[in-house]
């Protein structure tokens, strides 16, 4: 295949779900990062995976911590998908958040959304500039059905049940 911009033009075409992947570091404040890469991998066990870039400090802490949280996004929460992908930059995104520690992981886990996944990492593999992180899901939780948070040609749409 030739281009980057080959793969990107047919994968902006592939609509996903969005969460966000939240996690806690022995040191340093909470951390999320705004993720579309999420796969079920496995019922029995249950597993799923995860992408995630190299050079995030995300990356570090699911390595060194061992345990996150995906956290699946509803259609009214765009502006926490934006903001846990960077935007506005230098903005703390955890600001006003009143997010609880979860119950498996201690990881934070984000009010409202379609539902959350705690997960320990099991496994992780070399994918180019990202990594693929597999997690046994330790606890899972779903809230009531709700419109979701969809990416499709890079914009975000609503979702309707
Ligand atoms: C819709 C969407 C999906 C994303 N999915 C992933 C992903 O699966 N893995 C990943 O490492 N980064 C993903 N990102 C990018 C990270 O959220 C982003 O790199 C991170 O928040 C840090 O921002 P920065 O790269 O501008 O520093 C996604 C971003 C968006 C908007």
């Amino acid at each position: 295949m030739g281009e980057a911009s080959d793969l990107r033009g047919v994968m902006r075409r592939f609509a996903t779900g969005i969460t966000v992947v939240t996690a806690r570091p022995a040191a340093g404040p909470p951390l999320g990062v705004t993720v579309n890469s999420l796969t079920s991998v496995s019922l029995e066990p249950p597993l799923v995976l995860i992408c995630i870039a190299n050079y995030l400090r995300m990356h570090a802490a699911i390595h060194n911590a061992g345990h996150y949280a995906v956290n699946l996004l509803d259609a009214g929460q765009e502006p926490l998908s934006r903001r846990f992908a960077g935007q506005p930059a230098g903005r703390d995104p955890f600001a006003g958040l009143k997010v609880a520690p979860g119950p498996a992981t201690g990881a934070p886990l984000l009010p409202a959304g379609l539902g959350h996944l705690e997960c320990r990492l099991v496994a992780s593999y070399p994918g180019g500039d990202h990594t693929i992180f597999l997690g046994e899901v330790l606890a899972a939780a779903t809230s009531a059905e709700q419109p979701a948070l969809v990416y499709y040609l890079s914009r975000y749409h609503e979702l309707r049940t």
